[in-house]
C-alpha cells in the first residue's frame, strides 16, 4: 500500500484549487476531479462552470467562496473544509492577480493588493492545511508561479516579484516538509490563452493586445505556438500524484520552451 492510500484510508482524496472558476484554475479543477480527487474549487466568484464540468465528467466537487485577499475568509473556509473533509491532501495555489503596470506608476496599494493574493494568500494556505498534512505524512503543495520571472518583460515588476517569491517559498518549504512526506513544487505557465488573459480589456507591455503577445512568444518558443490550458493540467496531475513522491523543490516551466532553467 503507497503512503497516500495509508493517509486517506475511508474518505475521498481532497484536492484544494485555488481560482477555479475560470481559465487555468478551472483546468486543473477539471483534471484532479477525473483524477478521482474530491475537488474544492475556492473562488471569489462561485465556480458554477467548473462544478458544472466536474459533475457532467462524474467527478465530485464542491465550491468555496473566498476572498483570498481575505486572511480570515482564508482561515475560516480552510477550517470550514478541514473539518468536513478530514484533510486537504493535494493544495493548488493558482489564483492571481496579472496587472501590466509601469514601475514607477505602482502605488503602494497596487503592490500589497497584488501581493495579498499572489504571495500572502499561498503563504496562509500552507499554512492552514500543513499541520494536517504534516499528521497524515502526506501532501502535495503546488504553487502556480510564471515564466516571466526568467524573462525581459516590461510592466510586471510586483507580479514578477510576487512569482519569485512564490517559487523561493516553495523552495523553502520543500526542505522545512521534506522529511514529512510532503512536496512542494512551482509549475512556471508561459503566456497561456485563458479567460483572464483574453480579457479586451487587458493589456500586455507597451499596450499590446493578448493577440499580439501570444504571436510575438510563438517567435522565441522552441515550440512555435500559443499555451492553452490543456498544456498545463498534466504537469498539475503529474506533480499533485504518487509519483512525483520524491520531487520537490522544483520549478516545472511549461512554456514551448522559452525559460529553460
Ligand atoms: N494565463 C497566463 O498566461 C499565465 C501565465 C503565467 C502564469 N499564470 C498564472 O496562472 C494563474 C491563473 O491565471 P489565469 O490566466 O487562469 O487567470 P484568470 O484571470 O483567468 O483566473 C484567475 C482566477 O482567480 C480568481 N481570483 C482572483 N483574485 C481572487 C481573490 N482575491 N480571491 C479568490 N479568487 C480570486 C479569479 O476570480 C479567477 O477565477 C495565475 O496565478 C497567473 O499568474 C498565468
Amino acid at each position: 500500500m503507497k503512503t497516500s492510500e495509508k493517509a486517506v484510508s475511508g474518505r475521498p482524496r481532497v484536492a484544494l484549487v485555488t481560482g477555479a472558476a475560470q481559465g487555468l484554475g478551472q483546468g486543473f479543477a477539471t483534471r484532479l476531479a477525473k483524477d478521482k480527487f474530491h475537488v474544492i474549487a475556492l473562488d471569489r466568484v462561485a465556480c458554477v462552470d467548473t462544478l458544472a464540468a466536474i459533475e457532467a465528467a462524474g467527478g465530485k466537487a464542491t465550491d468555496l467562496c473566498v476572498d483570498l485577499s481575505d486572511p480570515k475568509a482564508i482561515s475560516d473556509g480552510v477550517a470550514k473544509t478541514l473539518s468536513h473533509f478530514g484533510a486537504v491532501d493535494v493544495l493548488v495555489n493558482n489564483a492571481g492577480l496579472i496587472p501590466n503596470v509601469e514601475f514607477e506608476k505602482i502605488d503602494l496599494a497596487q503592490w500589497r493588493a497584488l501581493m495579498a493574493v499572489n504571495l500572502e494568500a499561498p503563504f496562509l494556505l500552507c499554512q492552514s492545511v500543513i499541520p494536517t498534512m504534516k499528521s497524515n505524512g502526506y501532501g502535495r503543495i503546488i504553487n502556480v508561479a510564471s515564466n516571466t520571472v526568467g524573462l525581459k518583460i516590461a510592466g510586471f515588476v510586483h507580479y514578477v516579484a510576487s512569482k519569485g517569491g512564490l517559487i523561493g517559498m516553495t523552495r523553502a518549504l520543500a526542505s522545512e516538509y521534506g522529511g514529512f512526506g510532503i512536496t512542494a513544487n512551482a509549475v512556471a505557465p508561459g503566456l497561456t490563452r485563458t479567460h483572464g488573459m483574453m480579457d479586451p480589456a487587458r493589456r500586455g507591455p507597451g499596450g499590446v493586445t493578448t493577440d499580439q503577445e501570444i504571436a510575438h512568444m510563438k517567435t522565441l518558443q522552441a515550440i512555435p505556438r500559443g499555451g492553452e490550458v490543456d498544456d498545463l493540467v498534466g504537469a498539475v496531475s503529474f506533480l499533485a500524484s504518487d509519483d512525483s513522491a520524491f520531487i520537490t523543490g522544483q520549478t516545472l516551466v511549461v512554456d514551448g520552451g522559452l525559460w529553460r532553467i
